[in-house]
């Protein structure tokens, strides 16, 4: 932490080598008390967990593998966009330290090209109506080479190493990750979900496209066109009706 110069985050670091995830560590030290900004970073995860109960692959020392904890105090339908934040947060950084033309797909996968670099897991910790904490959990494949990923994964998973032909720094990364999302998140908690709409809409993957959404309720398909004041996407069917969609498993078309 020595020359970050943030205020809290990042200040605070549980490191290990090998954990099966970070996320319930994250869980375990935000109940004793671990202050906002604390991160826990393993170098490997045997039990990595994504979206949708869905396994993350966490090989030995070629991604950044950590959980982030904040209490930011903000109403619970508020939390959602914290993920758009990070999401945020992560493509500026990847654009900083690398200059690849990065893109955030609906809700918070990081992409570049048609390939996905990054994804986010956000678990909310509440009593009764208000955030305790949230454990933000980041997982990016920094140094991996195409051997690095099983079979399955290399058609959809890419890394900053192969697609921008240089070894980076992880923790340059993170150092630089923490100070561009304690700079958000202050003026998010300032200013609200405003300055973050736009950024994330221009770095929007999905904005412009037709999808097709599995929501709990329904099937849905149109063409996505933009985020709504709280971070809602918007989706527009071929009856040219607006519908809101919270949380829902995307699909792409062609154009
Ligand atoms: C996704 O795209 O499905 C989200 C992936 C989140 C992976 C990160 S890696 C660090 C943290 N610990 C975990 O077990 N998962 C998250």
């Amino acid at each position: 932490t020595a020359g970050l110069g943030t205020k809290k985050i990042g200040q605070h670091v549980y490191a290990y080598d090998e954990v099966v995830s970070t996320q319930p560590l994250a869980h375990d030290a935000a109940a004793k008390g671990a202050v906002e900004g604390t991160l826990v970073l393993a170098e490997q995860q045997t039990g990595g967990k994504g979206r949708l109960g869905r396994p993350w692959h966490s090989p030995k020392g070629t991604g950044i593998w950590m959980s982030l904890i904040v209490r930011p105090s903000i109403p619970l339908p508020k939390t959602p966009q914290m993920t758009l934040l990070t999401a945020v947060c992560v493509a500026r950084t990847i654009r900083e330290e690398t200059g690849l033309p990065v893109k955030i797909k609906w809700p918070n996968d990081i992409f570049i090209g048609d390939k996905k670099v990054c994804g986010i897991l956000t678990e909310l910790n509440a009593e009764s109506d208000r955030v305790n904490y949230l454990v933000i959990g980041i997982g990016l494949n920094v140094n991996s080479v195409e051997s690095d990923f099983p079979e399955e994964l290399a058609q959809v998973g890419t890394s900053l190493r192969i697609e921008s032909g240089q070894a980076i720094s992880r923790v340059r990364f993170i150092q630089q990750f923490c100070r561009i999302f304690e700079e958000t998140y202050e003026q998010f908690l300032l200013e609200g979900f405003q300055p973050i709409k736009s950024e994330w809409e221009a770095y929007s993957y999905t904005i412009g496209r037709l999808v097709t959404l599995q929501t709990i309720s329904k099937k849905l398909e149109g063409r996505a066109i933009g985020l709504d004041e709280e971070g809602v996407l918007l989706v527009e069917d071929e009856a040219g009706l607006v519908h809101k969609v919270y949380s829902a498993d995307v699909n792409y078309r062609a154009n």
